[in-house]
């Protein structure tokens, strides 16, 4: 595995070649979930990159960019088992500089939910995507469904910068007792880890409602907050597939979301139905 810190040095590694290339955006401590993403990159291309980069733009001032888990020699193997060819590791100097020109959310689906909870959150992480995407100049990158909003608005950039890049949406790694992976999860006392399962408890009420013939959006939501108790609940929500609100689920063209802080961790889950 090459391991590349800037981008010329990536570039110089991939320009003398002209497979198929599968990219992974990370931001590292890398769990199941993100070796999914890395695993199905492997099957599809010839040429697998795999970034792992802390992005602070999208972080809000107060969040927990100077905690958020860096594992840096657990990631290296991690991605070397996983057949990676190359590892980007850039530092900040790296990817950015002084005054630089910035990707800003759309009005509407960047500044609801995630967008409406941690303002500029999004303009960050279309901001770096946009650049990790230039250095890399993948055929195709992977995103995790997990986190629904960011894979919907970097769709969307894609297609709104007509960039000839295919976006891939990949399916949510559940710890066996449903809670879904994320690298935030290691912030969980064990008790909070008990209480954070309400949220994958609260998108099955969801699903199993739907499954009795309920399409009722205001029911499903508040049977599903009820379940949510005493969570410091952010948003329960059920959108389509372009993040427009919906009074009743339509099949096939729904997500419902959940975000919540268990103690002082922040949780995100959906279900796309
Ligand atoms: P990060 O949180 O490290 O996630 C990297 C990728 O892994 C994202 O596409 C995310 O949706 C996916 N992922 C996370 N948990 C998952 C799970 N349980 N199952 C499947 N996929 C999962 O998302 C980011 O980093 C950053 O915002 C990034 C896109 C790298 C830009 O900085």
């Amino acid at each position: 595995m090459i391991i590349a810190r800037s981008a010329s040095e990536l570039r110089g590694f991939l320009d003398t070649k002209t497979l198929s290339v599968g990219f992974v955006p990370t931001m590292g401590a890398l769990h199941i979930g993100h070796r999914s993403l890395i695993e199905t990159a492997r099957k599809e291309n010839d040429i697998v990159v795999v970034s792992i980069f802390v992005n602070p733009t999208q972080f809000l001032a107060g969040e927990d960019l100077s905690k958020y888990p860096r594992r840096e020699e657990a990631d290296f193997k991690i991605c070397e088992l996983s057949g990676v060819d190359i590892l980007f590791y850039p530092d900040v100097s790296a990817m950015y500089g002084a005054d630089e020109v910035r990707i800003t959310a759309p009005d509407v689906r960047g500044f609801i939910l995630e967008g409406s909870s941690r303002p500029g959150h999004f303009d960050g992480v279309l901001t770096v995507v946009m650049k990790l995407l230039n250095i890399v100049r993948p055929s195709r990158a992977y995103f995790g469904k997990k986190d629904a909003q960011q894979l919907s608005l970097i769709t969307q950039m894609c297609e709104n910068f007509f960039m000839n890049i295919e976006i891939i949406p990949m399916e949510t790694v559940r710890e066996n007792d449903g809670l879904a992976l994320s690298s935030r999860n290691v912030y969980l006392s064990s008790s909070e880890r008990q209480e954070a399962l309400k949220l994958s408890s609260a998108l099955k009420r969801a699903t199993e409602m739907l499954m009795q013939g309920n399409t009722k959006s205001s029911e499903i939501k508040a049977s599903m907050e009820h379940i949510l108790v005493p969570l410091n609940v952010e948003y329960v929500a059920i959108v389509n597939r372009k993040f427009e609100a919906l009074d009743e689920i339509v099949i096939g063209n729904t997500i419902v979301l959940v975000a919540a802080r268990v103690g002082m961790t922040r949780l995100i889950d959906n279900v796309w139905l």
